[in-house]
């Protein structure tokens, strides 16, 4: 039986590869174990395949794939290579323990890929796709080829590129608009083609991969699947590289909700899309936009009088979808001061996390602090509040003590910090331009570095005077970036977690990626 024939007709495969497209994009990289907390959020939400890395790239994503591909059972692990024996023979190194395993293989197609950047003739390109594929076969049954800048390339070409493909063992065959520089009717008009000329082409599933450089990533995927692709490579907020790539919650919850014009299903559970929203969010420091489809925090909330108006006579007046339906959950059960460990436990449970005992205890302590501090305690407070908890368990540097002084009267900035690195504490007060300046200031001369400070960014989890910061520290040190990130009611505090865990990775990341030659 083919690829094609195992899958139902109208069932569309979700490709998820915020953890490899999406990481790509400059700032927005992660640790192994933020990798390893997305991915099973991924499965959970029944993505088809998630793309965990590049393994030949570095150290640190040849050991996300191997370890994703251990970890996660339901899910395809896909890892990529170019077409060249080491990055196939590495891949298939990193996917030994999966499951589930995908070798995606790619070369550029394109004039202008294949003679600038490739510096190959078409011949030996298309010599290459038999060779990688055949390669990448001989190591795992499911392979994936792509056309890189399939969108580009001359028709008769990438319908013989797709047929070698195909002929040598590639199973799903994807089309990327690898510049988004395609418009949905003649990116769809381009997958009919390759349906109609491409003779073998029933054997293999056809994929599309659409970024975002004109807005149209989610058009030309769907445009893609209304004309014969059954897999669309999609990213977490339409995280990637530039503009970024399609957005998976757009592209699921449009099949959804406009199943009458596009008859078509995802597995998706569209329940842990906002949960998977705010995870990458907080942890790349890239900010949803409030009027984002779907995930936006207006993307729900009705402001004018008319439709709010509506919207109590009958919800569908305003709204196509419910807020529920991607995890947006109106809970019964209020977290305050008096809630005892068994309302709080469900309510983690309610909102998707399990923890172990201590992580219990410790965040359990932190919402009955921030409960006396906060009036209300929202779900998103809790959410902001475990996942700090989370990400900081297994910090070498820890925050012990802070105070600070701010105000008006120059010079009078300081900040008493006591830390705790290794076990030992250290401390210091230092000066700075501000309380902040003074915080950074002071971190720096208790463990000194060079990293240097490329994003200090604040948002509030909630609305009101006593809510909770998130604040995101990015670090570049070597070319390397870090994210950290804090919360807490008082900002100072939060930003000065933040920085502490930014510097925790940096060290981790100085142990774990050493990088590797990407010469094609
Ligand atoms: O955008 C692109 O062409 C890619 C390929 C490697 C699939 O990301
Ligand atoms: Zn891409």
């Amino acid at each position: 039986m083919t690829a094609a024939e195992r899958q139902p007709e109208n069932q569309v495969v979700i490709f998820d590869t915020t953890l490899r497209d999406g990481e790509q994009s400059p700032g927005a990289s992660m640790s192994l174990e933020e990798k390893i907390r997305i991915a099973r959020l991924l499965e959970e939400m029944r993505v088809d395949v998630i793309e965990a890395g590049f393994p030949i790239a570095s150290n640190g994503d040849f050991e996300a794939v191997r370890e994703i591909g251990r970890i996660v059972k339901t899910s395809t692990v896909a890892g990529l290579a170019r077409a060249n024996p080491r990055d196939i023979d590495r891949c298939a190194e990193a996917l030994a323990l999966a499951e589930r395993k995908r070798i995606h293989t790619f070369i550029s197609t394109s004039p202008l890929h294949m003679k600038f950047k490739l510096q190959m003739e078409p011949e030996q390109v298309h010599a290459r796709v038999a060779e990688s594929v055949t390669r990448a076969r001989n190591l795992c049954d499911d392979v994936e080829w792509s056309a890189e800048d399939g969108s580009r390339t001359d028709p008769d070409f990438l319908c013989r590129c797709v047929e070698t493909a195909i002929k040598n063992g590639a199973r799903t065959v994807n089309i990327p608009d690898t510049v988004g520089y395609a418009v949905p009717e003649e990116f769809g008009a381009m997958i009919r083609s390759l349906l109609e000329r491409v003779p073998n082409i029933d054997q293999a599933v056809v994929s599309v991969h659409c970024h975002n450089d004109l807005g149209l990533a989610v058009a030309n995927s769907l445009a893609g699947v209304q004309n014969g692709a059954r897999q669309i490579e999609c990213t977490i907020n339409g995280l990637g590289e530039r503009a970024g790539n399609a957005a998976l919650e757009e592209v699921v919850m449009a099949l959804r909700t406009r199943h009458d014009r596009m008859p078509f299903v995802t597995g998706i559970q569209t329940e842990h899309i906002m949960k998977a929203s705010r995870l990458v969010s907080a942890i790349t420091g890239f900010v949803v936009q409030p009027n984002k489809a779907i995930v936006g925090a207006n993307a729900f909330a009705h402001e004018s009088g008319i439709h709010q108006d509506g919207m109590l006579k009958h919800a569908g007046t305003y709204e196509i979808m419910t807020p529920e339906s991607i995890g947006l959950n109106k809970s019964s059960l209020v977290i305050g001061k008096h809630s005892g460990r068994a309302a709080f436990r469900t309510k983690l449970q309610e909102l998707g996390y399990e923890l172990g005992d201590n992580a219990f205890e410790d965040a359990f302590v932190r919402m009955k602090e921030l409960a006396d501090r906060k009036k209300e305690v929202f779900d998103a407070d809790i959410v902001a509040l475990v996942d700090d908890e989370i990400g900081h368990q297994a910090d070498r540097i820890q925050l012990v003590e802070l105070e600070v002084w701010a105000g008006t009267r120059i010079g009078r900035q300081k900040a008493a910090l006591v830390i705790q690195i290794d076990g030992e504490q250290h401390e210091t007060t230092a000066q700075g331009n501000g309380p902040v300046d003074a915080i950074f200031n002071g971190i720096k001369e208790l463990f000194p570095h060079d990293a240097r400070l490329q994003l200090y960014q604040v948002h509030a989890v909630t609305a009101g005077t006593d809510a909770q910061a998130e604040v995101t520290v990015r670090l570049e040190e070597n070319g390397k970036t870090v994210n950290g990130q804090g919360a807490d009611a008082d900002t100072l505090v939060a930003s000065c977690r933040a920085y502490i865990h930014a510097l925790n990775k940096l060290m981790d990341k100085r142990h774990k990626s050493a990088p590797a030659a990407l010469s094609a």
